[in-house]
Parts: structure tokens; C-alpha cells; sequence
């Protein structure tokens, strides 16, 4: 009996261990980091049918859609009630035509739609959640033409949370419609162990991210203090599956432009997930130019999906490095503090000889900096960013030489 039991203890391991490996860890979608925007920076539950169609059409307009923004989704608060059988309604008054009829609006703008649920039997804002209803609300979405749910941990209690997550993953997948999987666990449970074989495509490193450069508002975090939650997460981001250190708050006032850029380039450098989280219906071509800036946009979209890491840190400086694709490598020098400084980048940072002449890309000035050898000094104004695209010099000719 005893050996019976553990023969099939040792199977069913084994067929959920190919269950995870085959199926959840790699649901195909996901290569490089989802970009989209969504409604709660910005609204918080003040959301209806007819904000998110203008701010679809917005995406649109403003280029964002164009230059990789392509999930629109809808975040907490977009409930009604369950019905006599269980089936989930959206708040009739918020958003009277239904939610099929807004996917199929944001569809049409040829824009992916998103939306939001939770573990627990109440989201975070005391809306109907997910528990005991997974499969049910799965099929729904899948109805409706969700391409994307954000499925959050309010009202866990003592639920496991690796479990919890697969199980809403495998109804996802039980719908057979392509759907990317947000885990919003807030980096209670360590997501980041567990999460891709879990079926998550991303998952949220930290508590809530504000609208600030520093320091913390209650239980949520500035920009910086979320940058420092992420040494050490690295390597479990890749294709697929990557850490998120929350969406972006640039556009939404509480930072300067420069914070703003700085923002946007690190959680490039993080291969984060890009959710734009303003208002992009009435944002400034300063807030537009950082959200669509393509040079940013490309490192954190690029295919090799190897998370940038601290090379350097020195008081208020960082030097923050990530390897590209095609063999160049992404810099952002980080002043964190109120003084204007003076930041040197050495290419032993970048753990490339001295000697080699690197060819200098300005990210945000969209210019060459001269080729330069062993180092470059780089003046940074208080609380700012600089990101460079460095990619050894070819020696002349060398282009004939290659095939
Ligand atoms: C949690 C999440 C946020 C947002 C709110 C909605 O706090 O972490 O991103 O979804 O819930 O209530």
C-alpha cells in the first residue's frame, strides 16, 4: 500500500512537473515585455466606458500605440454584481454597453484589451473577485475578448499563493484564447521563485508604486525605492516571464521632467513591463516625447530579455548596465540626489577592456557622444538620468568585412 502511494505520488509530480514546463511556464505570449497603459494611476475606481474609449483613441493619436503601447486595461472597479449563477456583470452605470462592446471598441483601434480581477473573494477595492469562480470567469473573459487579465492578491488570507495563481492560469489556458497573465502579488511570496512556473508572464516585485521620486507614502513606494527592491531579481526575468516593478507613473504631476526620464530609462533598463499609467488624453508633447521615445523603448524591448543589473554605486551615482541583442550594451548613469554631479562611467563597469573604443549613443539627446576610450565623465543635473547605447568602435573598413 505504502509503495502504491508513492508510485502515484511520484507520477502525479511528475506529470505536474511537465504540466508546468509544456504549458504554463511557456504560454508562447509575452517574447518581450508587455506595453499598454492602464487606469489606475491615474483614475483609480473613477472609471467608466467612456474614459477608456478615449483613452484608447488617445494611444492612437499620440503615436503610443504605434511606438509598442498595445494593451489597454481596465483595473480594478469595473464590476457590477455576480448574477443567480454566478456569472460576473460589469457596473451598469459605469459601463453601460458592457465590457464585450468595449474590447470590441479597443480592438478595433487595433489595440489589445486587458482587465482585472483578484485571488480573493473581494478585489482590493471590495469588488467581486475570482475565488471559486476561476473557470467561470476565465470562459467570460475569454467571451469578451479579454487578451490580458491583472489578477491581484487582496483577500488572500491564508490561500498558497503559487496555487492560488496556477489555478486561475490554468483556466486561462482551459479557454484556449491567448491570454497574458499579470500576477499582482505584490513580492509577498517571493513571485519571483514561482511565478513563471505558476503561468505568469510578469510578475509585481513590490507594493504599489506613487507618483514620486522618494522616500515612501504609507505602504507605497517611490521610484527609488522600488529600483532598490530589484538587485539581486535579475535573473528571473527572461522571455515570457519577467519581474514588474509596477506601471509607470510618468505624466501624472508629481515628478520632474527629469525624474520622469530617469523613471522611464530604468525600468527599461529592468526589462519592465511598460504600462503607462497617465492621462494621455490631455498630457503634455514633454510627457509624450519620454513616453515614445523609441531608442528607450527598443532597449527595453530587446529580444535577448536579460534583465539590466547595478554595475556601480557610489553615494548618489549608480551606473546601472544591460546587455543587448546585437552585443551593445545599455548605460544609465543615476544621479538619486539634489546636487548637480559629476559621474564617470568606466568601461570596467561594463566589464570591457580599457583600450577598446566604444561608440557612444545619447538615448535622450538622439546624438553621438565621440567614440572614447577607458572612460567617459558625464555631468548630471541633481536628481536625473543620462542613457547611452555603447557598442565597441569598428575599425574602418570593417564593414566591408562583414558578411
Ligand atoms: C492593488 C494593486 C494596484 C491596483 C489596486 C486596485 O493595490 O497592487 O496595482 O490594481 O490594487 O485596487
Amino acid at each position: 500500500m505504502l509503495l502504491m502511494g508513492c508510485l502515484a505520488c511520484a507520477a502525479s509530480a511528475v506529470a505536474l512537473a511537465d504540466f508546468r514546463a509544456e504549458s504554463l511556464a511557456a504560454n508562447g505570449l509575452a517574447p518581450t515585455p508587455p506595453m499598454g497603459w492602464n487606469s489606475w494611476n491615474r483614475f483609480g475606481c473613477n472609471i467608466s466606458e467612456t474614459i477608456i474609449r478615449s483613452q484608447a483613441d488617445a494611444l492612437v493619436s499620440s503615436g503610443m500605440r504605434d511606438a509598442g503601447y498595445v494593451y489597454v486595461v481596465v483595473d480594478d472597479c469595473w464590476h457590477g454584481e455576480r448574477d443567480a449563477a454566478g456569472n460576473i456583470h460589469a457596473d451598469p452605470a459605469r459601463f453601460p454597453s458592457g465590457i464585450k462592446a468595449l474590447a470590441d471598441y479597443v480592438h478595433g483601434k487595433g489595440l489589445k484589451f486587458g482587465i482585472y480581477s483578484d485571488v480573493g473573494d473581494l478585489t482590493c477595492q471590495h469588488r467581486p473577485g475570482s475565488r471559486g469562480h476561476e473557470y467561470q470567469d476565465a470562459r467570460q473573459y475569454a467571451d469578451w475578448g479579454v487578451d490580458y487579465l491583472k489578477y491581484d492578491w487582496c483577500d488572500a488570507g491564508t490561500l498558497d499563493a503559487a496555487s492560488a495563481y496556477e489555478t486561475m492560469a490554468r483556466a486561462l489556458r482551459a479557454t484556449g484564447r491567448p491570454i497574458v497573465f499579470s500576477i499582482c502579488e505584490w513580492g509577498k511570496n517571493k513571485p519571483w521563485l514561482w511565478a513563471a512556473a505558476s503561468g505568469g508572464n510578469l510578475w509585481r516585485t513590490t507594493e504599489d508604486i506613487f507618483d514620486g521620486w522618494e522616500g515612501k507614502q504609507g505602504i507605497s513606494l517611490s521610484v527609488l525605492e522600488i529600483l532598490d527592491a530589484q538587485p539581486g531579481l535579475e535573473g528571473y526575468a527572461g522571455p515570457g516571464h519577467w519581474n514588474d516593478p509596477d506601471m509607470l507613473e510618468v505624466g501624472n504631476g508629481g515628478m520632474t521632467e527629469d525624474e520622469y526620464r530617469a523613471h522611464f530609462s530604468l525600468w527599461a533598463m529592468l526589462a519592465a513591463p511598460l504600462m503607462a499609467g497617465n492621462d494621455l488624453t490631455s498630457m503634455s508633447d514633454a510627457v509624450r516625447r519620454i513616453l515614445t521615445n523609441r531608442e528607450v523603448i527598443a532597449v527595453d524591448q530587446d529580444r535577448l530579455g536579460v534583465e539590466g543589473h547595478r554595475a556601480a554605486r557610489n553615494g548618489d551615482l549608480e551606473v546601472w548596465v544591460r546587455p543587448l541583442e546585437d552585443g551593445a550594451r545599455a548605460v544609465v548613469l543615476l544621479n538619486r540626489g539634489h546636487q548637480s554631479a559629476h559621474a564617470m562611467l568606466e568601461w570596467s563597469m561594463l566589464r570591457l577592456p580599457d583600450y577598446l573604443p566604444l561608440h557612444i549613443r545619447d538615448l535622450w539627446r538622439h546624438a553621438n557622444r565621440p567614440d572614447a576610450t577607458s572612460h567617459l565623465a558625464i555631468e548630471l543635473p541633481p536628481t536625473s538620468a543620462v542613457m547611452l547605447r555603447v557598442v565597441p568602435a569598428r575599425p574602418a573598413g570593417a564593414a566591408h568585412d562583414r558578411r
